[in-house]
């Protein structure tokens, strides 16, 4: 993508508010406010990573991550759309699996589904997925380039943040995915992800701006703010501009 065509995304989307905006230099910023997990006002009890790594134990969890191992694409989609191992099952419209380049470089990985992607079955299709799209092309990435999913297949009634058992139970399809994508870089967007990803209570300030390795697979994970966040916050796309540069340089070294 040419620095013209970008700068055009940038400009289009108020990307030029990148740039740090004094507190009440906001006049362009979005006054919806998302329903993001990734800054419930009223958090409710959410699966730091610390957490989870106490309450499955180790072999268990390595047994559960294997529980999707062998399974193609096809198979993993339809094991995912069958599933019934948390009580999130019941109160979905459907599940949301993931979409995009299944050779994908790049795979951004959010919180969970919220209202709009439960209704369509794709993640990020709300107002935070365009801005997480905006963010994309800012670093010369299309959406259909990268593969974009989340911890939870499913989504928590009423946004709330994912509970210990729903990331546990959900966390193995995402694993199958990484390992039949092999990504060269994981974007990890959001507290509830970072966290969960990385097996940490550790805050998103104190993970973004370093190089995190994902799991077995080992592969390189950057931590930014989720676009939700964003959207309430544009004092922080400063932030998150710094961390897309710095993750699309790691992309560019492995
Ligand atoms: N927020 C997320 O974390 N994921 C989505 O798919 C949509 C909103």
């Amino acid at each position: 993508m040419n620095s013209q065509l970008r700068r055009e995304y940038l400009d289009a989307l108020g990307l030029k508010t990148w740039t740090l905006r004094t507190a009440h230099g906001t006049a362009d910023a979005p006054s919806l406010v998302m329903a993001s997990r990734a800054t419930s006002a009223a958090p409710a009890p959410s699966a730091p990573a610390s957490a989870l790594a106490a309450a499955v134990p180790a072999p268990a969890r390595d047994v559960s991550a294997m529980r999707e191992a062998g399974l193609d694409w096809d198979e993993l989609r339809a094991r995912v759309a069958a599933c019934t191992r948390c009580s999130l099952s019941a109160t979905r419209t459907q599940t949301v699996f993931g979409v995009g380049n299944p050779h994908a470089d790049w795979l951004i990985v959010g919180e969970a589904p919220g209202a709009e992607e439960d209704r369509r079955g794709e993640p990020f299709v709300g107002r935070a997925g365009q801005l997480l799209n905006s963010m994309l092309h800012a670093i010369g990435l299309a959406r259909e380039q990268v593969y974009i999913a989340n911890v939870l297949k499913c989504r928590p009634p009423g946004n709330r943040d994912p509970n210990l058992t729903e990331a546990a139970e959900c966390l193995p399809y995402l694993e199958r995915q990484i390992a039949l994508l092999k990504p060269k870089i994981m974007l990890a967007v959001g507290r509830i992800a970072a966290q969960n990803l990385l097996r940490t209570d550790k805050t998103l300030g104190a993970l973004r701006q370093q190089v995190h390795r994902f799991g077995l697979s080992d592969v390189p994970l950057v931590v930014t703010y989720h676009p939700a966040y964003l959207l309430r916050t544009p004092t922080e796309k400063r932030k998150a501009w710094d961390d897309l540069k710095f993750a699309r340089d790691v992309a560019s070294r492995v």
